[in-house]
């Protein structure tokens, strides 16, 4: 069904609503995000709405996963836009919280997993995934959803969630999806709304010396070889600082130069002072 999106914003409101519906039988899937949606999320959002009767996307800018408060003041924000955007797709709701809702007076606890998280983006931005376990573990436990969809845009993400969803037993199936990339090959990303035109254009060297390499290890060129030539490509090519490029074991994140197991290709690099990241399989 299209139309007037409800957008609930207690967790009485969404517990009524997820109530009524798993009364009446129906299969839940949560779509977390923070907001700034686009066509990434709502493929997302469609993946959800194939394998769930109800789907609720879930609005939040958490401020636990924003290691500077500059980050977070500048998070696109944008809700009356993103309801526009799933009114056509017939969402069941949108769970819009105030932080208060999210982190009422007195909450103290933080959920942290060990390992995947210190390496790659867990060592440019500390404490970022111990936020984003948190809000993920809590968003869960307000939806009570049999799945939720990601990214694999955000990989390491993507697998700091299913391990604490492993971990915890938490009943929750975690469905990865397609990163979504724009013609050029750019990842789509809320961030690339802060690219100014001359960033942008630049920006789709990223990806570009990603895949050069990922086709040079597979056709045997060393790992390290690879990854200096696709790092020093990205700046030559107008990139200000490349934060990482790595060859890791797909699940762990561990460092690795073999490509006789899944391996995943992991950069960030920052251009015109926005911070992108992406990742390909090797
Ligand atoms: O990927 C995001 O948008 C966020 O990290 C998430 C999963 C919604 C948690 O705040």
């Amino acid at each position: 069904m299209t139309g007037v999106i409800p957008i609930l914003r207690t967790v009485t409101e969404l517990r009524d609503r997820v109530r009524g519906w798993k009364r009446a039988g129906a299969t839940l899937g949560v779509v977390p995000t923070m907001g700034a949606l686009h066509d990434g999320h709502l493929s997302l959002v469609r993946a959800a709405q194939r394998d769930c009767d109800r789907v609720v996307v879930t609005i939040f800018v958490n401020p636990r996963q924003f290691d500077s408060p500059d980050d977070l003041a500048g998070y696109p924000r944008s809700e009356a836009a993103d309801a526009a955007l799933l009114a056509p797709l017939g969402v069941d709701a949108v769970f819009a919280p105030g932080a208060d809702q999210v982190y009422p007076k007195g909450f103290a606890t933080s959920v942290r997993v060990a390992g995947i998280p210190e390496r790659l983006e867990g060592l440019h931005r500390p404490g970022h995934f111990d936020g984003v376990a948190t809000v993920v573990a809590k968003l869960f436990g307000m939806t009570q959803a049999e799945r939720a969809y990601f990214g694999e845009k955000d990989w390491q993400q993507l697998q700091v969630v299913r391990r604490m969803v492993a971990d915890l037993d938490i009943p929750t199936e975690v469905v990865a999806c397609p990163t979504i990339r724009e013609a050029d090959g750019l990842a789509r990303s809320s961030r690339n709304a802060r690219l100014t035109a001359e960033a942008r254009a630049v920006a789709a060297a990223l990806p570009r010396e990603m895949t050069r390499a990922a086709r040079a290890m597979r056709a045997g060129m060393p790992v390290p070889q690879a990854l200096a030539a696709a790092t020093a490509a990205v700046l030559a090519a107008g990139f200000d600082r490349v934060d990482y490029m790595e060859l890791c074991e797909a699940q762990t994140l561990l460092w690795t130069d073999r490509l006789d197991s899944p391996a995943r290709l992991l950069a960030a690099a920052r251009v015109g002072g926005v911070r992108l990241i992406d990742n390909i399989a090797v």
